[in-house]
């Protein structure tokens, strides 16, 4: 059984896609029918680059849960919505099917308005990957408050920050989380992040390490009392709140070229529709498919390809609260085996790390199940993919590379699994719907090509998808630098590409002080923040280098004040903690190099592409170092260099 709007052959793409960019209206007119609506809209769309201004489906209302839950009951109330698996394999998976999932969903959001959360309010979500994660999102959007999920790695301070910008005033978390052999205390960490906070007003505790908490009388409130009371008080169904199509569903927090993450936007209507088509035709969604991703809900890939995607599509969607190592290298392998998953969507850094343990963890496990595999989050190197293509999927499934970021929303470009080609480390071609443009750092169009018929550019997207942001939170004047201000009328992604002369695309990485540390991405100015709050660092200088597993790390030059040359690696173990107090331990910078100076322009701009060029083991091709204030500095951090 194929979706009304699932794409089947390449010459069916072709057709779709040049109808959906010559009148995009009109094809996500048709596109959107297929969902349950409050009420329809006046008008698709309207937009303008400039402002921007960007509003589908305009006049209707929704709610998506509605097309998460409640439209799957009549005919699919018990199929399964939900597989979770815990981190200790020893403990029972919980399974929970439509009914079940509508049924906790429903008595949440009764939970969340008894303690006051109203429609619009901000609702901040730090727990684990447990069921209750997933029940808290939608009971969210259940009720129309606006979710802020914040990975489960994210430091006090990161949460601190984040629940100012988005002046939240509850917080569901959990008393702690399993991580692979690691218990991460969570709500020791939110009682950190409240220190000084003046907005909020509740927290939610789930239980589920059991870890001793301090709760905090009148603020703080036990989920599993809470459900207790709507139980003991018959509250069940909890009718699904009409939203506008444009009224915000969540913010989510992504860092970006300067020291502070921005909240990115996503709006009810256009999100919805855009996650629930591209994961029906990326991975070629059968019903009956059992989907895996394998990302942390707390990224944007958790959002639309664990949760909102599938289950719009009535998919069956596996929760994993681990890691891919442990208790061993077999782990992904394991899951894949148990619940006869179909589709495999994971990232090229999980890849890589596997691939070092070699072949032995996939021997004795069944892979027969799997159809489609995918990737995301950073560029997928051929020894990977062909690595990934050959050992799990034995050379029979397609590997879809999907191109997208939080700002999107949803895959912009993938190959559709087994029906338009794949070519090892190309993301391909992009979905109906999103007009891409390579342009040169003036903003025109690259029309030159290389002897191969290969274009080189900037890449830019001309025209909106329905799940394009609409805003950063609470300074719309941000999202409009950011994105739309570099090339004006175009939304520019931040990412250099290739075009070969059949429209493929490959995605050359970063284009501006954004790093991608294992498919996560860190703003360079971010961690120079961190690092510089130490008390003994002077100045600091980050930039990312080529790494194995994690395709990039980050490599920090440091100007420390004193003397250091007897206890450098304490030092650096200091650097690191401040590092892990301020932002996360995903930030930490893999190499500290100390220096005296930084290489910087008579200006005093650091000229961060000798750093680089230091830092990826180029430095014979810095070039001319002759506008330099002190020349000098830079043959002694190549002298000293890591
Ligand atoms: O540089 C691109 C890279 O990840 C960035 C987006 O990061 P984030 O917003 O955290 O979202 C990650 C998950 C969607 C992009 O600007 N990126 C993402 N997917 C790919 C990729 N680079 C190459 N190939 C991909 N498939």
């Amino acid at each position: 059984m194929h979706y009304p709007y699932q794409i089947t052959s390449l010459e069916q793409y072709k057709q779709q896609y040049q109808q959906s960019i010559e009148n995009p209206a009109a094809f996500w007119n048709d596109v959107a029918q297929h969902f349950t609506w409050k009420k329809p809209w006046n008008q698709t769309l309207e937009w303008e680059f400039t402002s921007p201004k960007v509003q589908w489906f305009q006049g209707a209302q929704v709610n998506i849960t509605e097309n998460c839950l409640d439209r799957h009951l009549p005919q699919n109330a018990h199929t399964p919505a939900l597989i979770w698996e815990p981190n200790d394999p020893t403990e029972h998976q919980r399974v929970f099917t439509y009914q079940d999932l509508y049924d906790k969903v429903c008595q949440f959001a009764h939970v969340l308005t008894n303690n006051g959360v109203q429609k619009g309010d901000r609702v901040c979500i730090y727990m684990g990957m447990i069921p209750e994660l997933a029940i808290a999102v939608l009971a969210c959007a259940r009720i129309g408050a606006i979710h802020s999920v914040i990975f489960g790695g994210f430091s006090a301070q990161s949460i601190a920050d984040r629940l100012y910008d988005a002046q939240a005033e509850f917080i569901v978390t959990c008393d702690g989380a399993y991580r692979g052999a690691k218990d991460i205390p969570l709500k020791a960490v939110i009682d950190d992040a409240l220190v000084g906070n003046n907005t909020v007003k509740r927290v939610i505790v789930c239980t589920r390490t059991r870890t001793p908490v301090s709760m905090l009388k009148g603020r703080d409130v036990w989920w599993e009392d809470e459900v207790k009371k709507v139980e003991s008080q018959q509250q069940k169904h909890f009718p699904a709140v009409a939203m506008e199509a444009e009224d915000p569903l969540f913010i989510l927090y992504t860092s970006g070229s300067t020291g502070k993450p921005k909240g990115v936007v996503h709006a009810c209507g256009g999100y919805m529709v855009y996650t629930t088509y591209t994961f029906v035709n990326v991975f070629q969604y059968q019903p009956g498919d059992v989907h895996f991703c394998t990302a942390d809900i707390g990224w944007i890939t958790g959002h639309s390809y664990i949760l909102y995607g599938p289950l719009c599509a009535g998919a069956t969607t596996v929760l994993f609260e681990g890691v891919p190592t442990w208790p061993d290298a077999g782990r992904f392998w394991d899951i894949v085996d148990k619940y006869k998953v179909n589709i495999l969507y994971t990232a090229p850094t999980a890849i890589r790390s596997l691939m070092g343990f070699g072949i032995g963890p996939l021997q004795g496990k069944s892979l027969s199940s799997l159809k489609t595999l995918g990737t995301v989050g950073e560029p997928i190197n051929e020894e990977a993919w062909h690595w990934y293509h050959t050992h799990v999927g034995k050379g029979k499934c397609p590997v879809v590379d999907t191109w997208w970021q939080t700002e999107t929303g949803g895959v912009l470009v993938s190959n559709l699994a087994g029906i338009t080609p794949q070519k090892p480390s190309w993301a391909t071609l992009p979905l109906p719907g999103v007009a891409v443009q390579l342009v040169n750092d003036k903003g025109e169009e690259v029309t030159e090509a290389n002897e191969e018929g290969v274009r080189s550019g900037n890449l830019c997207i001309t025209a909106p998808w329905p799940s394009i942001l609409r805003t950063t939170y609470a300074d719309h004047e941000r999202c409009r630098t950011n994105y739309f201000a570099t090339y004006p009328g175009k939304y520019f992604t931040g990412d250099g590409a290739l075009q070969d002369a059949d429209g493929n695309i490959r995605i050359t990485g970063r284009v501006d002080d954004v790093l991608n540390v294992s498919g996560h991405r860190i703003g360079t100015a971010e961690v120079e923040n961190a690092i510089n709050m130490h008390a003994g660092v002077v100045e600091s200088a980050v930039v990312g280098y080529p790494h194995d597993v994690k395709g990039q790390g980050i490599y920090a030059f440091v100007i420390y004040q004193g003397n250091h040359s007897n206890d450098e690696a304490l030092i650096r173990k200091d650097i690191l903690q401040t590092v892990t107090r301020v932002i996360g331990a995903i930030a930490k910078p893999d190499k500290i190099q100390f220096v005296t100076g930084l290489p910087k322009t008579r200006s005093g701009k650091i000229m961060r592409r000798i750093l680089r060029k230091i830092a990826e083991g180029e430095w014979q091709h810095i070039g001319d170092t002759s506008t330099l204030l002190d020349p000098a500095v830079v043959n002694e951090i190549i002298n000293n260099r890591l």
